[in-house]
């Protein structure tokens, strides 16, 4: 931290949650006392509601009181609400300080922590105030994952999955592989089991986290600000937004959200003759058989409109990201309805 970093004896402080600080605060600080920094750490209750006006602003205030100045770091320490928030914090802070995220999730180390994203959330909506402001360094310790509950771990695999899907097909196909070997061709693994698949190998789930940060780097590395190639991250999440709202945010972890809306956009993909039907469905195979809350209540029809007040409906349209092979995605925003409308009720119906 003192070389990359800028930091300064006194002048950084630890952003985390509770969870994450009773088993990683001790380490993390001791080792940065070691280097002989001064190691304040602001804890603060786990969970979404944190990434808010209200934590925000404490948080600042206790950056001025420990004294933190333009060229300090703040050090966050946690998942994906600790990285947006402490982030947020660090960008604004002073008109900017510096920031190094150490991501404690899969989620937060294969996708939040890379692209300079960072936010809170209104009463009015999710992320809907916030910035860019690109890291220092990122710090990305696989083995910490192993504290994380089975279900957030698999959460976090469907930003992986999803990069593979977009971007390169031999990580998609790795990962088929290695699933298929552990599980056989059909089988549905509970979230316990799937989730000690991926932990069985740590030097194999290091590549693919490495694999992965690559190629979100490379597409918010082209497209800084979302106006072309980085649009492509969002495959599966316009679908997946709209069920997490429609469900109130109680039912699905983003990540299973997104699993299934991965398998929306990917029947879309084939209805609309541009993913080849037997690619399709090794994909709709693959994903059909991840575990995810159930679907009881869940009305196409109320999905579609959910998804037409997206935020990403701009000038009036549907932008959707589509696959024209695995590996390959591209923004289509003249799919009609029809379309959309059945590709949802095939996936219902697949896992039904
Ligand atoms: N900035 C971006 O580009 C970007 C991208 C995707 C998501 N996000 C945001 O990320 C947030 C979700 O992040 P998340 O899924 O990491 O959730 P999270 O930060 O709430 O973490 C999930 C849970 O796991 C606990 N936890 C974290 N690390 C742990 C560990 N190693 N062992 C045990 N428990 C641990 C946390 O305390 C929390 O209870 C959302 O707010 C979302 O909007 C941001």
């Amino acid at each position: 931290v003192k070389e990359d970093a800028g930091g300064r004896g006194g002048d950084l402080l630890i952003v985390t949650d509770r969870n994450v600080a009773r088993r990683y605060l001790e380490p993390v600080s001791s080792s940065l006392r070691a280097a002989g920094l001064r190691v304040p750490s602001a804890v603060l209750p786990a969970g979404e509601k944190t990434k808010s006006g209200r934590y925000l602003f404490a948080l600042l205030s206790r950056m001025v009181r420990e004294g933190l100045t333009r060229e300090s770091v703040v050090v966050a320490l946690g998942g994906g609400v600790i990285g947006d928030l402490a982030g947020f914090a660090a960008s604004v802070y002073m008109r900017g300080c510096g920031l190094v995220q150490v991501p404690t999730t899969l989620l937060a180390q294969i996708d939040s922590s890379v692209g300079g994203k960072t936010g809170i959330d209104l009463r009015e909506g999710k992320n809907l105030v916030g910035t860019f402001h690109n890291p220092r360094l990122v710090v990305i310790d696989p083995t910490v994952l192993e504290t994380l509950p089975a279900r957030e771990l698999l959460a976090g695999f469907a930003e992986l999955l999803k990069h593979g899907l977009i971007f390169d097909e031999e990580l998609f196909g790795d990962i088929e592989s290695s699933f298929r070997r552990r599980f056989g061709p059909d089988a549905a693994p509970t979230a316990g089991k799937a989730g000690k698949w991926i932990l069985a190998d740590l030097s194999r789930l290091s590549d693919l986290i490495v694999r992965s940060v690559r190629i979100k780097a490379e597409i918010v590395t082209a497209d800084e600000r979302e106006r072309g190639l980085r649009m492509i991250l969002n495959f599966g999440h316009t679908f997946g937004h709209a069920l997490e709202q429609l469900t109130r945010y109680r039912r699905f972890l983003h990540g299973e959200a997104v699993y299934l809306g991965m398998d929306m956009a990917t029947r879309l993909s084939a209805r609309l003759g541009m993913l080849a039907g037997d690619e399709a469905a090794r994909v709709t195979a693959l994903l059909g058989t991840l575990p995810l809350p159930g679907l009881r209540g869940i009305r196409p029809r109320e999905l579609l409109r959910q998804m037409a007040r997206d935020k990403k409906v701009r000038g009036g349209r549907l932008h959707l990201v589509v696959l024209e092979g695995i590996g390959k995605a591209l923004t289509r925003e003249d799919v009609g309805e029809d379309a959309i409308l059945q590709s949802i009720r095939e996936a219902l119906a697949g896992r039904a």
